[in-house]
C-alpha cells in the first residue's frame, strides 16, 4: 500500500493563528488526514513552524524582542491552539532546530555542486540608518506595474505580482522610513530556468489538480522564468555553507519547504528508527501532498518541485489541493496587517467543531469565501439543531422511557432499511469527496444523512409508538441510535470531538472508516450531555 505523506503549510512563528490559516491549510489537511487513518492508510501529516527570514525579524523588532523569544513564544501558542482546535500532527517541529538547519544546508550543497545555483553581485538597497541592505519586507515603493504605493519589496499585495526590492519606485526603508541609497552585495541564485521544460511536462501531466493551482502554476512559467536569488543579508536563519557567504543567511523560502523533509526526519528519529523517514521521501510510490493557501502555489507548484528535480532522490508533489482565500468582510486575513479573528481567542470562548463546521462547510475551495459572525451562529445553531437535536431527542427517550437499554432491531421495516441502507451510500460518496478533495461536499453528505434521521423520527413518532406499541418504540429507538453510531466515525474527520462525545455516550470502542453501515448498537445510554450550545445574534464577540 502507497504511503500518504501529507504536509500543511509551515505557519509564521510571528503572530497568532487566525481563521484564514485554519481555512486555507489546516482544517482540509486534518479533515484528509483523519479521513486516511480511519480507513487504514499509512498516512502522516507533517508540519512546524517557519521561523526565519523578514517575518520573523521584523515582528520581533515591532514586539521589542530578539528573534528567538519571538518563535519561542509563538510556537508554543500556535501548538496550543492547534491541539485544542483538533488539529492533529504526526510531528510538529520548528525550523529553527540544528536538524533543520543541517539539512537545509545539506540541499543548498546538493544543488550547488551540481551546478544548479550561481553567484551574482548587484546593487541592492541599503539603508545607512539602520546599517542593513533592505531585502523582501524591509522596503515598500511603487508597484512598476500597478502603481500601488505599498508595494514590498518581494511582492506587490494589490496585483499580486513577485517584485525584486530594485524594481521599486520611490523607495523607503520601512524600518526608519529613510530612503536608502544603492550598494553592491553579492548573492546566491537558483537557476530556475534549468527546470522550465521538466516543469512544465510534470505540471501538465497533472490532470486530476484543482484547475485554479495547475493553470495558475502554467501560467507563471509561461510569463519566464528567471534564477531567483536564495540568500539574504540577514543575521537570523540557516547560514549559507560556503566561505565567502559570511553574514548570509538562506532566503526563508529556499529552507522552509525542507521543514517538511527535517520535520519527517525528526518524527522518525522520535521513534528510534532513524531511516523511516526515507520510506515516505524517497519512494517514487508515496503519495506526497501540500496544503496550503493560494498564495503558496508558486513555491509548491514551482519552485519546491524544481529544487526536488534538481536533487533528484525525493518524491515530487502528487497533488497541492491549494485554497483560496477566506474573507473576513473585505481584504484577506492577514497576521501582518492586524486585519483577523484569532484561533486561540475563539477558543477561549467557544468549542472547536462549530467553528470546524462553519469553516468547512464554507471551505474557499474553488473561490473565495466570506467568513461573519452571523453566519457563524447560523452554522453552529444549524449544527445543534440537526445533529445536536437528532442525537438529543433520540438518546433522552431512550434514556427517559427505556431505562437507558437501547439495541440496534433483528426485526426491520422498509423504512428502517431505506435509512440504515442510506448509511452505507453515504459512506461511499463521502470517501469519494474527500479522495477529490471536495471537502465542502463531504460534510453537506452527512448532514443530508441526519437529516434523513430526523425526518425518520418525526414520521415514526416514538412519543405515540410509546404507549401504543412499545415492541415497535423500542426498534425505533434501536434504528435511530444505530445511525448516531454509524455517524460518531462517519463525523470524526469533520467533527472529532462531537465523534468521540457520542462514542462515550453510546459506550462504543474504536472503529474504522469500512466499519460505517455496519456498526451495531447493544448498549446503556449514560448521562445524556447536549452535543452543542445554540448561540444568539448578541453573543457575537
Ligand atoms: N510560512 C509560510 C506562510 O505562512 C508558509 C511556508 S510553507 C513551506 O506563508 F513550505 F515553506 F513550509
Ligand atoms: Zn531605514
Amino acid at each position: 500500500m502507497a504511503r500518504i505523506l501529507v504536509t500543511s503549510a509551515l505557519p509564521y512563528a510571528n503572530g497568532r493563528l487566525h481563521f484564514g490559516h485554519l481555512a486555507g491549510a489546516y482544517l482540509p489537511a486534518d479533515i484528509y488526514t483523519r479521513f486516511k487513518k480511519l480507513q487504514g492508510e499509512d498516512v502522516i501529516h507533517i508540519c512546524g513552524t517557519d521561523e526565519h527570514g523578514a517575518p520573523i525579524t521584523f515582528a520581533a523588532k515591532k514586539e521589542g524582542v530578539s528573534p528567538k523569544q519571538l518563535v519561542d513564544k509563538y510556537y508554543r501558542i500556535i501548538c496550543d491552539s492547534f491541539e485544542r482546535f483538533g488539529i492533529k500532527f504526526d510531528n510538529f517541529s520548528r525550523t529553527s532546530l540544528p536538524l533543520h538547519h543541517r539539512v537545509s544546508r545539506e540541499f543548498f550543497l546538493n544543488l550547488y555542486q551540481k551546478g544548479y545555483i550561481f553567484d551574482k553581485e548587484t546593487d541592492q538597497y541599503y539603508c545607512e540608518t539602520d546599517k542593513s541592505f533592505l531585502p523582501d519586507r524591509y522596503i515598500e515603493g511603487t508597484c512598476p506595474y500597478c502603481g500601488y504605493e505599498a508595494a514590498r519589496g518581494d511582492q506587490c499585495e494589490e496585483c499580486g505580482r513577485w517584485l525584486e526590492p530594485a524594481m521599486l519606485l520611490n523607495p523607503h526603508c520601512t524600518l526608519c522610513g529613510g530612503t536608502p541609497v544603492k550598494r553592491k552585495t553579492k548573492h546566491w541564485y537558483f537557476d530556475l530556468p534549468k527546470f522550465e521544460d521538466k516543469l512544465v511536462e510534470w505540471l501538465q501531466s497533472k490532470e486530476d489538480w484543482k484547475p485554479n493551482v495547475r493553470e495558475f502554476a502554467l501560467g507563471w512559467i509561461r510569463e519566464g522564468l528567471v534564477p531567483r536569488p536564495i540568500t539574504r543579508d540577514l543575521d537570523w536563519g540557516v547560514t549559507v555553507p560556503l566561505d565567502e557567504a559570511k553574514g548570509k543567511v538562506l532566503y526563508v523560502w529556499f529552507d522552509a519547504p525542507i521543514g517538511y523533509v527535517s520535520s519527517t526526519m525528526e518524527w522518525a528519529l522520535k521513534q528510534g528508527k532513524h531511516e523511516l523517514w526515507k520510506d515516505y521521501w524517497l519512494d517514487p510510490q508515496t503519495k506526497l501532498i501540500h496544503f496550503i493557501g493560494k498564495d503558496n502555489i508558486v513555491f509548491h507548484a514551482i519552485i519546491w518541485p524544481a529544487v526536488l528535480m534538481g536533487h533528484g532522490e525525493f518524491v515530487l508533489p502528487d497533488n497541492i489541493p491549494a485554497n483560496e482565500y477566506l474573507l473576513l468582510g473585505k481584504g484577506k486575513f492577514s497576521t501582518s496587517r492586524g486585519t483577523a479573528l484569532w484561533l486561540d481567542e475563539y477558543l477561549d470562548k467557544y468549542p472547536a467543531d462549530p467553528l470546524r463546521y462553519t469553516l468547512a462547510i464554507n471551505l474557499p475551495e474553488t473561490g473565495d469565501t466570506e467568513f461573519t459572525w452571523e453566519l457563524f451562529i447560523e452554522r453552529n445553531n444549524e449544527l445543534a439543531d440537526v445533529l445536536g437535536n437528532f442525537v438529543h431527542r433520540t438518546l433522552m427517550f431512550v434514556h427517559r422511557y427505556m431505562g437507558g437499554k437501547v439495541r440496534t432491531p433483528v426485526d426491520v421495516t422498509a423504512e428502517d432499511l431505506t435509512l440504515l441502507r442510506k448509511v452505507e451510500a453515504t459512506r461511499d460518496e463521502v470517501a469519494n469527496a474527500i479522495d477529490r478533495f471536495q471537502l465542502k461536499k463531504g460534510i453537506k453528505l452527512i448532514m443530508e444523512l441526519v437529516r434523513e434521521g430526523n425526518r425518520y423520527f418525526d414520521y415514526q413518532k416514538p412519543w405515540v409508538l410509546r404507549k401504543e406499541d412499545t415492541e415497535r418504540a423500542k426498534a425505533v429507538m434501536g434504528v435511530c441510535a444505530t445511525l448516531i453510531a454509524n455517524l460518531s466515525v462517519l463525523v470524526t474527520p469533520y467533527l472529532p470531538f462531537t465523534g468521540e462525545g457520542i462514542k462515550n455516550m453510546l459506550n462504543l470502542p474504536e472503529y474504522k472508516w469500512d466499519d460505517i453501515g455496519k456498526i451495531k448498537v447493544d448498549t446503556t445510554v449514560g448521562e445524556v450531555q447536549p452535543l452543542f450550545q445554540k448561540l444568539k445574534p448578541e453573543d457575537i464577540p
